[in-house]
């Protein structure tokens, strides 16, 4: 989220995504027109491209990766949002910050009016009326093909994933309310989300950077739990890797 034009990316808080993270399932909840327009920040040497868009607010809630309402003003700018706004490494060509913002110079592309979401009830994933898992777009719904045989699988090995994980708290940081105000939020909540950092997660619990205590210090988990947890983010990851396998090749 972009605040005040005025500050650095260096101060501003962001949520750190894999690519097919940020282009599976945050990306489509804006609308484009294509107007854009680009400049180079000396200050920050990147490319700036400002795309002109408006925020699709009348999706299912399943359809948002978390409940973006569990903090009402974020909700609110979301709704409101006008303008996402790419940083591009120029030595890179890449992609390096995007962020959107209510602030910017046109009105969204398609007048809507706010809604009010229900209240947030603290839990970042849920059970519909229909005993189906939310957010139904985390679960890979849009970013593996309906009838990719590992998706049951999948399911099954975060779902253990997830409570190792809760056994070791990481849940009580890596959080999209960011408890403990990390500047590069890692979320990991979600089976897309969790997917995303399998890699990163996998060495940091290998090489006991992680967890950390409140005070920010490495804190080992005991030994049962760190292999209980390398054995199921290891199960996770090998069936990601195979789940993409059958992908690449439905799509040669
Ligand atoms: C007390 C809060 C806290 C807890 C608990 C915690 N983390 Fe973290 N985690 C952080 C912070 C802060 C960072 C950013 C660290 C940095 O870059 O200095 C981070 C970074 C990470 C990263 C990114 C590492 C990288 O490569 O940059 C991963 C992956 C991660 N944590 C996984 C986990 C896992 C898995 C657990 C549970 C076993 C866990 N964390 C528990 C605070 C926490």
């Amino acid at each position: 989220m972009h605040k005040d034009p005025g500050t650095r990316l260096k101060d501003t808080h962001l949520t750190q995504f894999a690519p097919d993270v940020l282009a599976g399932l945050y990306l489509p909840l804006f609308m484009f027109n294509g107007k854009r327009t680009v400049e180079y920040d000396a200050r920050e040497g990147l490319f700036l491209v400002r795309l002109e868009t408006a925020f699709r607010n009348r999706l299912a809630p399943g359809q948002f990766p978390y409940p973006f309402w569990h903090n009402e003003a974020k909700w609110n700018t979301y709704q409101g949002a006008n303008s996402i706004l790419l940083w591009v490494d120029p030595k890179m060509a890449r992609i390096k910050v995007a962020q959107f913002t209510d602030r910017g110079a046109a009105p969204p592309i398609v007048g809507s009016e706010p809604i009010a979401q229900p209240q947030f009830d603290g839990r970042w994933m849920w059970t519909d009326a229909a005993g189906r898992m939310q957010p139904q777009v985390t679960l890979f719904d849009g970013l593996f093909r309906a009838d990719n045989p590992y998706l049951p699988k999948l399911d099954a090995a975060y779902r253990t994933l997830a409570l190792r994980m809760r056994d070791a708290q990481c849940d009580s940081c890596h959080v999209p309310n960011n408890p403990d105000g990390m500047k590069r939020l890692v979320l990991l909540q979600t089976p897309a989300h969790a997917a995303g950092e399998i890699q990163r997660l996998m060495k940091a619990v290998r090489d006991d950077t992680m967890p950390r205590d409140e005070t920010g210090i490495e804190q080992p988990l005991d030994v049962d739990l760190k292999s209980a947890l390398l054995e199921s983010g290891g199960a996770f990851e090998a069936l990601l890797g195979a789940a993409k396998d059958w992908e690449a090749k439905r799509t040669q």
